[in-house]
Order: C-alpha cells, then sequence, then structure tokens
C-alpha cells in the first residue's frame, strides 16, 4: 500500500471484514455516495447513484462485474463504471481508486481523479491483458447472455396507428407485437430517431397498457406535454420504427393474491393489461381497482374496464375525481369524489379482504407518497403487501 494514503486524498470508509465476496456495501467518500463492489477478491469503487433516474446502486445485483439497477437495470461494470452497450438508458458514471490496508483491514477509497488507477476504480491496477482475459472468461461464463436477459430484448417496432383520447391531451399508440413476450404491468424503453434536442435524451420508459392475451399489437399511452420526445411521438407517421427494449418489470400481477390497485392519472397504463389479462384468462384473481383521476374526462380506458366488469364477476372499478370545482360536465358525476382514503377503501373493502390483499400503486411520484403512507400509515398494510411502480418524469 502507498504511504502517500493522505496526499492522494485516500479516506478510510469501511472495514474489509463487512463487504463479502460478491457483495455491495454504500458508503459515503466527501459527501458522494459511492459502491464498493467485491470481486476475485478485489474491491472496486464507483458512484452509488445511477445515471438513469438516481436509482440506488449499493441495492442493486451483482453478477461477476456486472452491477445492475434495482430500478430499471442499467448495467455497469464496476471495474470501471461504463454502462453496458445494451442498457443504453443510462450513462457511464465515475470509478474510483480503492486500497486496502492489510493490517488494519481498512477500506480506503479516493476521489481524486489521477493516474491508472482512477481509469478502473480497482483495488489495484488491472493490467490492460488481463483485464482482456477477464472478458473473455465472462463470456464464456455467459455473463453477456444473463445481461441481455436482464435488460430485455432489443427489438425494433413499427408504429401501426395512433389516437388522441378526447377532451385531454392522452394518446393511445399501438405498435406491432412482433411476438413479444411479456407479463402483465411490465414496462419497456422506446427510443425515437430524430430526438436531440431533448434534455432527458431519446429514450422514454412506457408501461405496456395491452395485455399478453392481445396477439396483434402493443400499445402504450401517454400525455403529450412539452418534451421534444413528447412531440415528436404525437407527430410520428404510421410505419415508423422505433428501437425498444424490454420488457422489463417486477410490477406484475400476482395471481394467487387477491389484488387492489390504486392508481393515480397516467398511471392506471399497467393496470389495464392486468385487468385484461385476468379477464380473458377468466383468473379466479379477485380485483378492485380504485383509479383517481382529475375529471371524468381523464379516466382512461373507461368503457373497457366497465365493460370487463361486467364480463368478470371477480373484477370492480371505482373511479373518483379530484376536481374541486363541479362544473357543468361533473355535475352529473355519479361516482366517488376526492381522493382516495381510508374511508373511501374501507367502504368498498371489508376486512377479510384488507387482511389478505396485495396492493399495487401506480403513477406520478406525489400520488404514489399518499397512497404508501394511507396503506402503511392508516390501513396497517405490511410492505411485503405493497407493489409500488412510480412513474418517475411526472
Ligand atoms: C416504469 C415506468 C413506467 C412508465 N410508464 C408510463 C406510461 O405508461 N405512460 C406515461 O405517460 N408515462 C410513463 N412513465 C413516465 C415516462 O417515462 C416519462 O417520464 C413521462 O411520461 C414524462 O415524459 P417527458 O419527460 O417527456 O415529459 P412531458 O410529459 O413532455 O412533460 C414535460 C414536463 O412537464 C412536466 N409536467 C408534469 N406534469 C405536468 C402537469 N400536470 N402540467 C404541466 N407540466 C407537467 C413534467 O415534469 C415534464 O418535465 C413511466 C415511468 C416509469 C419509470
Ligand atoms: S435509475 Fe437506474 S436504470 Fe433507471
Amino acid at each position: 500500500m502507498s504511504t502517500n494514503t493522505a496526499s492522494e486524498g485516500f479516506q478510510r470508509v469501511a472495514n474489509a471484514k463487512d463487504l463479502k465476496e460478491g457483495g455491495l456495501l454504500g458508503v459515503e467518500v466527501q459527501g458522494k455516495k459511492v459502491v464498493l463492489a467485491k470481486v476475485n477478491n478485489k474491491v472496486y469503487a464507483m458512484d452509488a447513484v445511477c445515471s438513469h433516474e438516481g436509482g440506488p446502486l449499493e441495492d442493486g445485483t451483482l453478477e461477476g462485474y456486472n452491477l445492475t439497477c434495482p430500478w430499471h437495470y442499467a448495467v455497469f461494470d464496476v471495474r470501471n463504471a461504463k454502462v453496458s452497450d445494451e442498457t443504453v438508458w443510462a450513462t457511464d458514471l465515475s470509478s474510483y481508486p480503492v486500497k486496502v490496508d492489510e493490517q488494519t483491514g481498512k477500506i480506503l477509497v479516493s476521489l481524486q481523479k489521477q493516474g491508472q488507477t482512477q481509469q478502473t476504480g480497482a483495488e489495484e491496477t488491472v493490467q490492460q491483458g488481463k483485464s482482456r482475459q477477464a472478458s473473455l472468461e465472462e463470456l464464456q461464463k455467459g455473463y453477456y447472455q444473463e445481461e441481455d436477459r436482464k435488460a430485455g430484448q432489443k427489438q425494433q417496432f413499427q408504429l401501426l396507428s395512433k389516437e388522441q383520447v378526447k377532451g385531454t391531451d392522452i394518446m393511445n399508440f399501438k405498435l406491432n407485437r412482433g411476438g413479444l413476450d411479456f407479463k402483465p404491468g411490465q414496462f419497456a424503453f422506446f427510443k425515437l430517431d430524430g430526438v436531440s434536442d431533448d434534455p432527458k435524451g431519446p429514450i422514454r420508459h412506457f408501461s405496456i397498457a395491452s395485455s399478453p392475451t392481445e396477439q396483434d399489437y402493443l400499445m402504450i399511452s401517454t400525455r403529450i406535454r412539452s418534451s421534444p420526445y413528447k412531440q415528436r411521438l404525437a407527430a410520428l407517421e404510421n410505419g415508423t420504427t422505433i428501437q425498444t427494449w424490454g420488457p422489463q418489470g417486477e410490477f406484475v400481477l400476482q395471481e394467487d393474491k387477491p389484488a387492489v390497485f390504486l392508481s393515480g392519472g397516467i398511471g392506471v397504463t399497467p393496470f389495464r393489461s392486468m385487468v385484461k389479462y385476468a379477464t380473458d384468462k377468466k383468473l379466479p384473481t379477485k380485483i378492485m381497482m380504485f383509479d383517481s383521476n382529475r375529471n371524468e374526462q381523464n379516466i382512461l380506458y373507461k368503457e373497457e374496464f366497465d365493460r370487463w366488469a361486467e364480463q368478470n364477476k371477480n373484477f370492480q372499478a371505482i373511479y373518483t375525481i379530484t376536481d374541486e370545482e363541479k362544473n357543468e360536465s361533473s355535475k352529473e358525476w355519479k361516482g366517488e369524489r376526492g381522493r382516495i382514503n381510508k374511508e373511501m377503501v374501507e367502504k368498498y373493502l371489508n376486512k377479510e379482504r384488507l387482511d389478505t390483499s396485495m396492493f399495487y400503486i401506480c403513477g406520478p411520484p406525489g400520488m404514489l407518497n399518499a397512497m404508501q403512507d394511507l396503506l402503511k400509515k392508516d390501513l396497517n398494510i405490511p410492505k411485503e403487501r405493497i407493489k409500488v411502480e412510480e412513474f418517475t418524469g411526472y
């Protein structure tokens, strides 16, 4: 170990015994979040905040040198913090030099970027030849196939049709399905050509709103607002090719437990897929959906949900509108009013349903926090029975 530890800016961050082989450990170096990884008895350090949307990489999974983000599965090489070619929605992060003091068993990290060590982030400089050899070994062991599986298949789809939902800024887009296999509730990444001026780049994730039982198309729905990405999406001609990665995500219907869906606005997209699937497959799974929207026009897929509720005795939809003003269009509204709260949930769900159901929350971040508080604090639902899909970006 160098005797210049302090002058090189190395700081003690952990004890070697706290980091097991194949393990990850989140630490802070001068206020910066860093994740340590131990592979083949070497310690590596890199940024812990995912470059995509800030996922906590210390909670990710490490397989070989590949660290997978827990949120949307971007894959980083812990040796140099570079993102995999397959998970293009994230960008490269920084790696940092590491030293382990063999006598004291302390792990030290420096944020200084200098010399060869800084480029690898490794405990010791990795030789170029060695590194190449390791890559070959990884290929043989199938690490990259595994990486591909996690990132989902890279595929191209053509736009079949698009339609604006009357009275809203929501548009539905149908793409040719091309045999894509997915589970109801999963999402995919969609990259558009010709989007060079969007600060968030040319890729967004959207839930697949169609069901695996709808063989002929994939559907996504989104609000068309100001971003160059959305403007380009709205203007696409039928037949345009869209690059996608997917399917991904664990926000999927658990068929063996009754389900309660709590949806806010556009967050209803994965629930359309799940309800249609349960109805077509005649699943015995009981589903109660609470769907909150500003006004009646904004209740997406309402006609379809109402039709499926008639066909599927296990499915019930409760709609609530939150616009304060009782304007002309909402005067006739006979459904619920106001945000989803304890009283509303208990009005429709008895104790047995509350005690046995899986709860699924989907929507923009603000709604998500409110619903998590409702379930955990007001209704005492344990976190093991709560699944959450956050529409980051809204
Ligand atoms: C797993 C996952 C699944 C997702 N699925 C979907 C989906 O099915 N459908 C979908 O639409 N999105 C979905 N999203 C979100 C999606 O990826 C985009 O982040 C989102 O649509 C915003 O897109 P945009 O950045 O192009 O902003 P735009 O929609 O163009 O909005 C422009 C800006 O306006 C802001 N804005 C937000 N709300 C308002 C408002 N009420 N009034 C004015 N401005 C506002 C936004 O913050 C944004 O910065 C999903 C996200 C995740 C993580
Ligand atoms: S936050 Fe890491 S992949 Fe999205």
